[in-house]
Formats: structure tokens, sequence, C-alpha cells
């Protein structure tokens, strides 16, 4: 059986939040939290907050048009809203249909189990998110590729809702830092799973472009290539969800009560960087294990091995050194495999053409099985869940993006990354990857793949080892950051409903 676009469930994309499904992609973006006051009006504001919310569709539209307008920088702003359980109980909504556990409790509970460090049971570097009363009741996120008309948009917003009762109680502004990178010097925001589903049904339109070339037997499972189309009910609910043995074949919609429909799970994540003791181990670490090693590894090199993927994105399996002619190819940068892959055609500017594959790293020697990317999303590789096309079903739709300034213009400024993604199970996405994979010494693929030492955490910010087999001086030696470059600093478990909800709250 091949998926037809028909086949492919139409999207209510004027209900859909744009964030989730789409994503803003703005180059600032403002979060700000409320707690409730006054519900009776807070409840009024939110029902007209709902005229303004960009739907699914709307941010598609506008994603179209800024790329033909490019390099001219768009006024727009995009406006988005979630809950937190506590901020649908302050408003009265009946919460007990809610069967998430994620959902029902602040972060700080879940800090112990999450990997972050704890005293007496209480995170110790939380800034918002450690109990009920500094979780925010409501997360607006409010984005636009112009500062100025962002922070004017942002201070009429906070304005109005402190009329209506809502109480700002935490804000931050996100800002796309120069070449996509995050703090560490990184690009990010490079691969990411291609939501199935149409825009409309005549012609049938998808959301997520489709570029293979038809006449390939995996067209029907790839957006571009490395991007793996997935059924939209792992990522918003009242749709088909994704199979664990069958790329193609939808499954029934994640079981959830009426009102969650065209809603989805948002994991809130506020991550410190330490950008100066990131480089401290690059610089230390590289020189002892050129030591070890005989030969010079330079800290870029060992950056590369940590994340999976050199500064400018091209992927360590594909390359020994940075490769502008992968990494400035989207039909390049993301496409590869653990297990190896062969060439693909896609089609561009109505031509055909070939991406190359490449050979199987299945051992780690390119790609170490500890690098970030590896970690998180082991692609096609057998792990502890079971086989390849498995790995997919714990992906998230990932939004986050930096704040703070940069390193070398402001060191001694807080810095990191508000780590923003989208699913329908927190218990099996978020937590499959953050907890069972990324804190896992013992996870995914070996059974001793080694720490993720760029974000894994384990509890104590004690130190952290992974093995790395160097087959050039056929040696196995232990790479150990001695702390923690990421610290969470708080965050939220929300839902973020559907624009009807909204209106008949
Ligand atoms: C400050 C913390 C973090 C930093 C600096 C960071 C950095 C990066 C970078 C540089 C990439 C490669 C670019 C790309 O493929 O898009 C990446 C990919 C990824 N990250 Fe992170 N990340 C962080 C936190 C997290 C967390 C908390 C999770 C999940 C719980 C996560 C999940 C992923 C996933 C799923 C990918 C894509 C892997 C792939 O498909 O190949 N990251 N990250």
């Amino acid at each position: 059986m091949t998926v037809r676009l028909e086949d492919e469930p139409v999207l209510a994309a004027a209900d859909i939040q744009g964030n989730s499904l789409r994503g803003f992609d703005t180059k600032y973006l403002d979060l700000v939290g409320f707690k409730i006051d006054d519900a009776a009006k807070s409840r009024a504001w939110l029902r007209a907050l709902a005229d303004s919310i960009s739907s699914t569709q709307l941010v598609h539209e506008h994603r179209i048009r800024r790329s033909a307008q490019r390099p001219k920088i768009s006024s727009r702003v995009l406006v988005n809203a979630a809950f937190s359980k506590f901020g649908l109980d302050s408003l009265s909504f009946d919460t007990s249909e809610i069967e998430d556990g994620f959902l029902k409790e602040p972060m700080g509970s879940l800090a112990g189990a999450l990997g972050d460090r704890v005293a007496d049971g209480q995170p110790t570097d939380y800034v918002l998110g450690k109990a009920v009363a500094d979780t925010p009741d409501v997360l607006l996120l409010i984005g636009s590729d112009d500062d100025a008309a962002l922070t004017a948009q942002t201070a009429s917003i906070v304005s109005s809702a402190a009329a209506a009762g809502l109480r700002k109680s935490y804000a931050d502004r996100g800002n796309v830092l120069p070449n996509q990178i995050e703090h560490f010097g990184f690009r990010d925001g490079i691969s990411a799973p291609g939501p199935r589903g149409l825009l409309a049904k005549n012609p049938p339109t998808p959301l997520t472009l489709r570029w293979i070339d038809p006449a390939e037997p995996v067209a029907d499972l790839l957006g571009k290539p490395g991007q793996p189309l997935i059924w939209p009910g792992q990522f918003v609910f009242g749709y088909p969800t994704q199979s664990a043995t069958d790329p193609r074949m939808p499954q029934a919609p994640r079981q959830a009560p009426k009102w969650m429909e065209n809603g989805s799970l948002l994991v809130f994540r506020r991550l410190r960087q330490d950008v100066g003791l990131f480089r401290k181990f690059l610089s230390d670490t590289s020189t002892t294990l050129s030591q070890s090693l005989g030969r010079t590894i330079n800290g870029d090199q060992l950056g590369a091995l940590v994340v999976g993927r050199w500064k400018d994105g091209t992927p360590a399996i594909l390359s020994p050194a940075p490769d502008a002619s992968i990494s400035s190819d989207e039909m390049r940068v993301n496409y590869f495999a653990y297990g190896g892959i062969p060439e693909i055609r896609v089609v561009r500017d109505r031509k055909v053409q070939t991406i190359p594959g490449h050979p199987a790293d299945v051992e780690g020697l390119r790609c170490p099985h500890f690098a970030h990317i590896r970690k998180v999303n082991p692609r096609d590789q057998p792990t502890n869940k079971g086989q390849g096309e498995f790995t997919q079903l714990f992906q998230m739709l990932r939004r986050g993006i930096p704040f703070g300034p940069l390193y070398d213009e402001k060191p001694e400024a807080e810095r990191g990354l508000l780590f923003l993604a989208y699913q329908t199970s927190f218990n099996s996405q978020f937590r499959e990857l953050n907890t069972d994979w990324m804190n896992n010494p013992d996870a995914p693929e070996l059974g001793n793949d080694g720490y993720d030492l760029l974000v894994g955490q384990n509890g104590d910010g004690a130190a952290r080892s992974a093995p790395l087999h160097d087959s050039t001086a056929n040696v196995d030696v232990q790479i150990t950051a001695p702390a923690q470059f990421v610290v969470p600093t708080g965050g939220a478990f929300l839902f973020c409903p559907s624009i009807s909800f909204l209106r008949a709250l």
C-alpha cells in the first residue's frame, strides 16, 4: 500500500493554533505568563483574544508571503495561547477527564524525574514552575520579525490583560541568533518530522511540501530527504496517529476528551546554557583526547562528536569537516541514516536531481552513539524500544528559540534556550526523549551508549561520561564532562487548545 495525498486527513487549519503544526519561525518571540485573578473577566478577555490567535492557515500563508518578500522585514505579529491545568481550573473548566499525568503537575513536582537538580525534593535552579503558584495559568506566545512591533503589541496585550484580571507572572524574549545557531554555536532547527495532512482537499494541498520524485518507492514516506512524514495525531488531537511497525498505516487518534480536539500538548523548558563552561570543556578535553589518541583533535572536532553535526549543520556522519555544499542544501543537510542510505531523486525547480546516499555507521565511528542528535533520534537503528521506524513515534515538533545575548557580546548575561515542543503525549514523546534516552547513559541503541554530553542530565550535576572508539588509533577512550553546561530553570506542561475552544470559554 502507498499513501496517496487524498488518503491524508484534511486539517482544521483555521482552528488549530499556528505554532504547533506550522511554526511561527519569527526572529523574536515573547513568552508571557499570567495568573488569573478574576475568572469571569479573564474568561471574557480570553474569548475575545480568540480573534487575535494566529491559526495554522494564517501562519502558513504568512510564511509563504514572507519568503516572497525577503529581505523586507514583516511587522506582522503572531499570537498563540496555552493553558496549564491550573489555569483551566481557575476558569472553572472541568479538567477531571485529563489523563496525561504530566499535565496535572507543576514541572517542579517532576523535577527529580526529569533529571533536574533538586534539594529536599525542591528544584534548586527554577525561576518558574516550582509549584502551582509560579506556574503560568496562561502562557502567550507572541512572535514577530520586527522587534519594535512586537514590543508594542506585547505591551498592549499585557495591559489589556491586566485590566481583565490576568496578572503578568513571567516573561522572556527569545531572539534568533545569526546563522540560526543556538548559544553553543551550532546551527539548530534543521531536523524535524513533516506532519501529514491537507490544507485543502481540492486539489489536495499538503501542509508539508513533497519533494521526492514520485518514481521513488519511498516518495510517500518523506517530505524532503531525511524528513519522515508523520500522521498528524502525533502532534494534534483528533487525527490519525503513527503505527509502531508500519510507517504508512494510520492508527486511531489518541484517546482524549472532545474539547482537546484540534489542540496540542506543549512542553516549555527554560534551559540555561553556560557557554564559558562548554568552551572550557571543549578546549581541555580536546587536549587530553589528543594525548590519548596520539594526534591532534581540536575543539571543533570534539564539538561535532558531542552534537553529531559540525557548527554549520553538516552531519558528522556525512563529512569529516564542515562542508558548505551539504550544510547549505536543505535536500542534503538532513539526508542520512545510521544504517546507511541509498541515493534519492528529488524534483526541484521542475528538474529531477539526485541526492547522494552514504555508507552505514552502525558502530558510531563517524557519529558516536552519545552524540546529541543520535541520542534523541537514532533514526533507522533498533533501540531499546524496538525497530527503526518505531523511533518516529517519540518525535515532537520542536519550536524552541534562544534567549539572551551572544556570549562574546556580554559574557556575564544569562542565556539559553526557550525549549518548546508540541505533541499529543508527554509520556510517550517528551519523556521518552528526555528521560529514557537523553538522560540515560544505557540507551537507546547499545546499552552503553554514554551520556548525551551536550544536554543529558544525571540529577546531581556530577561528571558524565561517554565511550568513544577511535578507529584511526584503534583505541577506546572515555570522554568526561565534569559539569553540566545546560541547566533547566523551570517551565510548564501546557495544553494549547483549538481556537474554537477559546471562543467557547
Ligand atoms: C540547551 C539545550 C539544547 C541544545 C543546545 C540543543 C541543540 C541541538 C542542536 C544543535 C541540534 C541539531 C540541529 C537539528 O537537527 O535541528 C539539535 C537537534 C535535536 N534536539 Fe536538541 N538541543 C537542546 C535540547 C534538547 C532537548 C531538551 C531535546 C528533547 C527532549 C532535544 C531534542 C532534539 C531533537 C529531537 C533533535 C533532532 C535530532 C535529529 O532528528 O537528528 N534537544 N539539538
